[in-house]
């Protein structure tokens, strides 16, 4: 079964309680937040007090993905925000096996991150260590940017490589009714759509899951199996 993950980068910021909750209602299986720090990626998001504020929201799962560095320092902030899953970035430091531990120590999901330009080698290592492998689909940072098709390689090296392992495998960035079977069909289960999710603002919101999701549906099967 493939699961979407809205992004609230894309959210009305002046009301992300709202739209968080409206988002949930329409459909989306997790909440991801996008969290930036203006030197791991070139923009500023928010950090621990805007997920703690949202957890009151919705009781669906907080997908909390780090574009900082060093993130290691700010685990257990993020952990005791309410977040049920935690990404670092394998680009993000020299210590991914230790951030890594860190969030399983913390009794979180852990998440790995590849950029664009990273190689699906790069977490060969990591495999025993995490339960979500998050591949980006644009250079991370901002919102609104088109799909790199040539991440679909990195996908599918990931889906092979993490065969028998309960291993989720994400995808962020570009995501639309267009670019989710592709994606889908490479061997992600797990939809980051920001743009998509959110566009045209709350009345919108069931349509915009509903066509993601029935494109991945279409390109899977509905069980998730390739077809
Ligand atoms: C990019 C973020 C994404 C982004 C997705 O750095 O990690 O989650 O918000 O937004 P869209 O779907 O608009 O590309
Ligand atoms: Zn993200």
């Amino acid at each position: 079964m493939t699961l979407l993950a809205p992004s609230i980068l894309a959210a009305d910021f002046s009301k992300l309680g709202e739209e968080t909750r409206a988002i949930a209602q329409a459909g989306a299986d997790w909440i991801h937040l996008d969290v930036m720090d203006g030197h791991f990626v070139p923009n500023i998001s928010f950090g621990p007090a805007v997920v703690k504020a949202l957890r009151p929201w919705t009781d669906k799962v907080f997908d909390v993905h780090l574009m900082i560095a060093p993130a290691d320092p700010y685990l257990a902030a993020f952990a005791e925000a309410g977040a049920d899953a935690i990404t670092v970035h394998v680009e993000a430091g020299p210590h991914i096996h230790r951030s890594l531990q860190t969030i399983r120590g913390l009794g979180k999901r852990a998440g790995v991150a590849l950029n664009p330009g990273t190689l699906a080698s790069a977490i060969e290592p990591l495999l025993d260590m995490v339960d979500l492998v998050l591949v980006m689909t644009v250079n991370p940072g901002f919102g609104g940017q088109s799909f790199i098709h040539s991440s679909l390689e990195t996908v599918a090296r990931v889906k092979a490589m993490t065969a028998g392992r309960s291993i989720d495998i994400s995808v962020d960035g570009g995501i639309t009714p267009e670019t989710a079977g592709p994606a889908a069909s490479a061997g992600a289960n797990i939809l980051v759509a920001g743009s998509a999710a959110f566009k045209g603002g709350p009345t919108q919101y069931e349509k915009n899951v509903a066509a993601i999701r029935e494109a991945a549906q279409a390109a899977t099967g509905r069980d998730g199996v390739r077809c």
